[in-house]
């Protein structure tokens, strides 16, 4: 099974409201961005990495790439406007045409665990396309944008997904080219592929494996960090 690792890591960090993209960030120290690629790095099964940055990130990575020992990253290229375009730039690159399985992370998740990654292939190489998800735990509603409750969602149906997700490089090259002619855009790549129709298996996420979106996320890694020294 030959796999590359994917990194989205081309996002501008809007919703965040630093004058850098957030993942370019020391979280206690280490970028965030690196904090991620390790992730990827550890995994055994992972061969290489090719990462998306926005434009002018390239050789900072670089750098940190060599200064961090994330010696699997093998290829930077710049990303587009939204995640599906970072992910799409990266599908082109010659490494990841060449591989069997492509399992793609979230440069804003710094806490996958490489049993997590190890987990989420051997259910790919299984069924062609796994994701991890985890049980909520509060009640979730379908509401109306007048605030009215349209639904509520049968809790043991519902899974809060995570990243990384592997999948057969074929079907996501697909998927990804079937969106782009239908001009369809979706929050995550399991998304597209079941717009096409083939079956994606959930496996068991990590509670930890927390994607850090606001200031009060990055508090909270941060205070997962200290505690654990
Ligand atoms: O925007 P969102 O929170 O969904 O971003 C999830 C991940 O996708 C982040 O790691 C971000 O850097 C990445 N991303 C990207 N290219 C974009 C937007 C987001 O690689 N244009």
């Amino acid at each position: 099974m030959s796999v590359v690792g994917i990194l989205a890591a081309a996002g501008r960090g809007e919703r965040f409201g630093a004058h850098i993209p957030k993942q370019f960030l020391p979280l206690r120290g280490i970028p965030l961005v690196i904090r991620a690629a390790r992730c990827l790095q550890e995994a055994e099964a992972v061969a290489q990495i090719v990462a998306a940055v926005p434009p002018g990130y390239q050789e900072l990575l670089q750098r940190w790439a060599e200064e961090y020992g994330v010696q699997k990253l093998s290829r930077i290229v710049v990303g587009g406007e939204h995640r599906q375009d970072s992910v799409r730039a990266a599908l082109e690159t010659p490494e990841v045409q060449r591989a069997e399985l492509v399992l793609v992370h979230d440069a804003a998740r710094p806490f996958a665990t490489a049993a997590l990654v190890e987990r989420v292939l051997q259910a790919a190489q299984r069924h062609g396309a796994a994701v991890p998800g985890i049980p909520p735990a509060e009640t979730i509603k379908k509401v109306a944008p007048t605030g009215e409750v349209v639904q509520t969602l049968a809790r043991e149906w519902l899974r809060r997904i995570q990243t990384p997700q592997a999948f057969r490089r074929e079907w996501l090259v697909a998927a990804h080219a079937h969106a782009r002619r239908l001009g369809l855009s979706a929050t995550d790549d399991a998304a597209l592929v079941e717009l096409l129709g083939f079956p994606v298996v959930v496996v068991e996420g990590e509670p930890r494996n927390l994607k850090l979106t606001t200031p009060e996320d990055w508090r909270v890694a941060e205070a997962l960090l200290q505690a654990e020294q």
